[in-house]
């Protein structure tokens, strides 16, 4: 398993397995096969695989801590950024073909629907996640104060979870799936550090990314 874990064609299969979403819109969206609402398959699917790679970047710690495989942090930097590239294909989605690149129009609607205010400020807050996960920057801002930067991670989720609870009108199963996933993760790291806080050393700097 650690040798699986540690190969770089892993990494490059992990890479190739979270383009698959991407890949799969460009071509449906290539054959006119984005179904009667091109705009609203786009918007889902983005929004949905933002919150499948946020919470999926949320599991690697605890995975990593209960099944004793260090080498899962190899992932978790790759993990974050791709949560980060749908959200931003998320939004061009609503920017471009929803908003048609009104800016105006676009704060206004920040403004008033509050579910669009509260993806925004997801979004903002994912912004310093993604512009601080170089390995320069790991070190620039030393491990303490980028761990606790990092931390946001959280914020981001549980925004995400909220934002996408309230737009749906009627069916809130698939949005209290995701909260129960965020809120059982979130547990898990209070336990984890009130427990295990101080006998857990830090990952290396090279290697920490959104814990
Ligand atoms: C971390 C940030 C975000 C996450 C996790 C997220 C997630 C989601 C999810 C899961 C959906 C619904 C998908 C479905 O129905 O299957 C959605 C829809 C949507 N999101 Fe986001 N989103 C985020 C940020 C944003 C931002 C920044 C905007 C725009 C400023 C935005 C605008 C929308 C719109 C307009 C919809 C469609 C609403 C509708 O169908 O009525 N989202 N988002």
């Amino acid at each position: 398993m650690r040798k699986i874990l540690t190969s770089k064609w892993t990494k490059v299969f992990v890479f190739l397995a979270c383009s698959i979403p991407f890949l799969q819109l460009c071509a449906k969206a290539l054959q006119g096969n984005l179904g009667i609402n091109p705009v609203e398959t786009l918007q889902h699917t983005t929004g949905d695989w933002t919150l499948d790679f946020l919470v999926i970047t949320l599991s690697i710690t605890p995975l990593r801590k209960i099944f004793k495989l260090p080498e899962l942090i190899r992932f978790r930097r790759m993990l974050g950024l791709f949560a980060f590239f749908y959200v931003v294909m998320h939004f061009l989605t609503y920017l471009g073909p929803d908003q048609n690149f009104n800016f105006s129009g676009m704060w206004d609607d920040v403004a008033k629907r509050k579910f669009v205010t509260v993806g925004f400020a997801a979004l903002l807050f994912m912004i310093p996640l993604a512009a601080t996960s170089t390995t320069g920057m790991i070190r620039r801002l030393g491990g303490k104060r980028w761990q606790a930067l990092h931390r946001l991670v959280y914020v981001c989720a549980i925004l995400g979870v909220i934002h996408y609870y309230w737009l749906v009108k009627s069916d809130v199963r698939k949005p209290l799936i995701y909260a129960f996933c965020v809120a059982i993760l979130l547990l898990w790291r209070v336990w984890d550090s009130y427990f295990h806080g101080k006998k857990s050393s830090p990952a290396p700097a090279r290697t920490v990314a959104a814990d």
